[in-house]
């Protein structure tokens, strides 16, 4: 995309945020303490944060999986459609993202909502499912692009019919057309497409989008036929 390109996509979502979201100091705040702890800036657009609210809302959301934290921004989106007794669980394996997500949980006062699990989201799944956790009635993959199949697949494991699954960062700038490309994430991404249409009994989508976050796309996922 060309800088004025990115120019007026983030212009248009700053008017559409200034609309739509009221200011909010507790999101602001988590990205400030996210930038000044060094965290990288991939974190969802709040648009975006707020499109993750309202699905957990639109499917009344009681139990939720997060897949990659970071400093917790979609987190508390996701956490704050929950009802009082919900849960979100999220998995994010570098400590120190998770150090600054749970102090971003604690100055929202939803600690006591959401489950943090430090550690590979493939180690720590399988624990899960173990414990009996789940079904989970939203998922939200948004971790290391190549593991996407896998965490499909777990996803399909800790749900039910009717749950959502929402995977994000699917289009990569419109990368995810380049058969043959080098890089590990768009071919993560294209597996992932792949495992998803040789599944029967999903209902499935992928919305390209623009935005302050630049081009790229989710895909959104509907379990049971
Ligand atoms: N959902 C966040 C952004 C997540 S960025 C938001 O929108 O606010 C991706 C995160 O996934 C990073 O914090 C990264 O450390 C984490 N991650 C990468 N590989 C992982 C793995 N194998 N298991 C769990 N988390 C992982
Ligand atoms: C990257 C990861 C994300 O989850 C995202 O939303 C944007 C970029 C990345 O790894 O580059
Ligand atoms: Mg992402």
């Amino acid at each position: 995309m060309s800088a004025q390109e990115q120019a007026e996509w983030t212009a248009v979502d700053d008017y559409l945020t200034s609309r739509l979201l009221p200011h909010d100091p507790v999101l602001a705040e988590a990205l400030e303490t996210s930038a000044a702890a060094g965290l990288p800036a991939i974190a969802v657009s709040a648009a975006q944060g707020q499109m993750l609210h309202l699905f957990a809302l639109m499917v009344g959301a009681r139990r939720i999986l997060e897949i990659g934290t970071l400093g917790g921004y979609s987190s508390l989106f996701l956490a704050r459609a929950l009802p009082a007794d919900g849960r979100l669980v999220t998995l994010e394996a570098v400590p120190r993202h998770a150090e600054v997500a749970a102090a971003n949980f604690e100055r929202a006062g939803l600690s006591h909502l959401i489950d943090l699990r430090v550690g590979p989201a493939l180690e720590t799944l399988p624990k899960l499912e173990a414990e009996g956790a789940g079904p989970f009635d939203l998922v939200f993959i948004d971790a290391d692009k190549p593991s996407n199949t896998e965490y499909l697949r777990w996803s399909l494991r800790l749900t039910r019919p009717g749950s959502i699954i929402v995977c994000d960062n699917v289009v990569r700038n419109g990368a995810v057309v380049e058969a043959n490309s080098a890089d590990a994430s768009v071919q993560g991404v294209r597996r992932f497409l792949d495992a998803l249409a040789g599944e029967r009994g999903l209902t499935a989508t992928a919305v390209q989008t623009v935005g302050a976050k630049g081009y790229d796309g989710f895909a959104l996922i509907r379990v049971g036929a």
